[in-house]
């Protein structure tokens, strides 16, 4: 048994020096040189991620929705097709290869963090990116390949887009929020266990902060938690992932984004990670995005949604194309599908 532990520690310890000699010996010779970095493999790899996980194709790659995310990465980013029309006139997902080569890594950090845009893009979840992950998706837009054209121009308001857009039908003027459902003697022991979950038992503060991390940089809080994206992200988080009452109409019906604190609430953390491995739904959930995140990302996204707290009511349920939903919800082209 001893022995056996110490062949596979020598085993590994060979394993370490093997990788880690000529890892060394290049920092070592970057040291002396002081060339700037470039990228490497892991980098670009947690780039490419972030913006998967971050569904910036969903908007600035052209096609990238309907062909749910079947779209090689040399037509990534360049721009979409597809307007977010409003008060504001329609905006169009600009081209960021064009953003990124005209800027050092630094300036785009510099840049991101600080980022406003008119409304459809929801620039308060990029601002939150942390520096070594929007460094990682600097670099990975840059190995795409050439920048491009740019995307087409923002139109004030008044005139009529010449390509498919999506557009909230409105119920009126905006209401301030509802309150809370309330609570419920069922409600009162989930609560008890969201606390629980700071205790010594439950997951530690690392993994709800790494799960938090990935809804707000997944944008799950745009379309699963109410008004979200109009407030500009400034919505308490115990009003978060409880599902939506502005539903998404379409060819395919009216879809509501769902309450996640019912689904979580359901399963257990190991049902959860095979049921979103293997998740399909109607769009404009970008599901296929949830198949790329890995196993630890999964499980901190789970283990974070379960201490927000109370479920909840469900969202809507799905009304068929012929049923006409109730405003506000998100008109998509009809085109969209076509394209
Ligand atoms: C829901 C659609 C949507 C998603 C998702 C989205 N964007 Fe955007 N983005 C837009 C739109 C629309 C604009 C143009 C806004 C404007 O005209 O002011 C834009 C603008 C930007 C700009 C400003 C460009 C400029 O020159 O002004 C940057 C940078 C950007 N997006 C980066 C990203 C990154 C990185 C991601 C992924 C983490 C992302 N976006 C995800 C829709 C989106
Ligand atoms: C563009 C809007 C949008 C975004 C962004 C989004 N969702 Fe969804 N999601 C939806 C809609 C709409 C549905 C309902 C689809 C249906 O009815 O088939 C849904 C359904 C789901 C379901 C299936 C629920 C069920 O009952 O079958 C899960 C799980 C889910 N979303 C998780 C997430 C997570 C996690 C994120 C963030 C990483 C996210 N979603 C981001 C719109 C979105």
């Amino acid at each position: 048994m001893v022995k056996n532990v110490v062949a596979v520690l020598t085993i590994i310890a060979i394993g370490v020096w093997l990788a880690g000699s000529p890892v060394a010996a290049q920092q070592s010779r970057g040291a002396v040189v002081d060339v700037p970095r470039s990228p490497n493999a892991e980098q670009l790899a947690r780039g490419r991620y972030m913006v998967v996980t971050g569904d910036c194709n969903v908007c600035h790659t052209v096609n990238y929705d309907t062909l749910e995310g079947k779209v090689p990465e040399n037509e990534w980013l360049t721009g979409g097709n597809v307007g977010r029309r409003g008060p504001w006139g329609t905006t169009y997902p600009t081209n960021l290869r064009i953003n990124v080569s005209a800027m050092t890594e630094a300036d785009w950090v510099a840049y991101a963090k600080e980022l406003r845009t008119r409304p459809g893009m929801p620039a308060w979840s990029l601002r939150e990116t942390s520096v070594e992950d929007l460094r990682a998706m600097y670099q990975f837009i840059k190995s795409l390949g050439a920048p491009g054209k740019p995307a087409r121009p923002f139109l004030p308001p008044g005139q009529e887009p010449e390509t498919p857009y999506v557009q909230v039908v409105a119920a009126g003027p905006p209401k301030p929020l509802a309150p809370l459902p309330p609570s419920t003697a069922g409600n009162v022991q989930r609560n008890a266990g969201a606390n629980a979950a700071t205790s010594r038992s439950g997951p530690d503060a690392e993994i709800l902060a790494l799960g938090r991390y990935m809804v707000l940089t997944g944008h799950c809080n745009n379309c699963h938690t109410r008004d979200y994206g109009r407030l500009e992200g400034k919505v308490a988080e115990k009003e978060w992932l409880m599902g939506n009452l502005q539903g998404h109409r379409g060819p395919w019906g009216t879809t509501y984004p769902t309450n996640l604190r019912i689904e979580v609430s359901k399963m257990t953390e190991a049902q959860w990670i095979a049921y979103v491995k293997n998740l399909r739904t109607r769009p404009p959930m970008p599901w296929w995005t949830l198949h790329e995140r890995n196993i630890d990302d999964l499980r901190a996204i789970y283990q974070f949604i379960k201490t927000l707290g109370t479920p909840g009511e469900p969202a809507p349920s799905f009304l068929p194309p012929d049923q006409q939903p109730k405003p506000p919800y998100i008109q998509w082209p009809a085109a969209i599908s076509a394209q």
